[in-house]
């Protein structure tokens, strides 16, 4: 199933999401999981996390790879950069929650990030590029945390003021609630 995915400035993005026990890991959580995947390549996008479908649970979907007919799926659960070095610029990020927009963001070259997987098996990742990249920011999310949040307040003043126009004119286009003719 695809879902629907939350946008800039929902205030459900800004949620420190929760941990995930393994009780917890159950068919519902497996159907997320699942429908996450299935709204990630549908969009297209190379990961997404919980909170950007209205979860607040530490839980992301990535395939930094993929093509029609070869994936590499990752479901991981309570992601964590455990450790993270140097310095690296993040070329025209963008995200599925923040519409019409990309930017420049600084990141950590080189993370560790521990997780667990669906079957809780123990997980570790050593990546740099965008691999790393895809990591904080996904992560960011599960804290509440957008890549504009992570830009200069100038560039960011102008997207918020932008999208704001942009809610100003759907919002003219579809009428007030309550006006579909009967
Ligand atoms: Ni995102």
């Amino acid at each position: 199933m695809i879902l629907e995915i939350i946008q800039f400035p929902d205030s459900r993005l800004r949620e420190k999401s929760v941990l995930i026990a393994e009780n917890e890991v159950d068919a519902e959580l497996h159907e997320l999981a699942e429908n996450m995947a299935a709204t990630m390549y549908e969009e297209p996008g190379i990961g997404l996390a919980a909170p950007q479908v209205g979860v607040s649970k530490r839980l992301i979907v990535m395939d930094l790879d993929w093509a029609e007919g070869e994936r590499n799926l990752r479901v991981l659960i309570n992601p964590e950069v455990v450790e993270s070095e140097g310095k690296q610029i993040s070329e025209e990020e963008a995200c599925l929650s923040v519409p019409d927009f990309s930017a420049d963001v600084e990141r950590a070259e080189r993370v560790i990030v521990k997780a667990r997987t669906l079957d809780w098996e123990p997980v570790e990742f050593d990546c740099t590029g965008l691999e790393a990249i895809c990591f904080q920011h996904e992560i960011d999310h599960l804290d509440g945390v957008l890549y504009i949040d992570r830009i200069s307040r100038l560039k960011r003043d102008f997207y918020v003021r932008r999208r704001k126009k942009q809610i100003r004119r759907e919002r003219e286009e579809t009428g007030p609630p309550g006006s579909i003719p009967l």
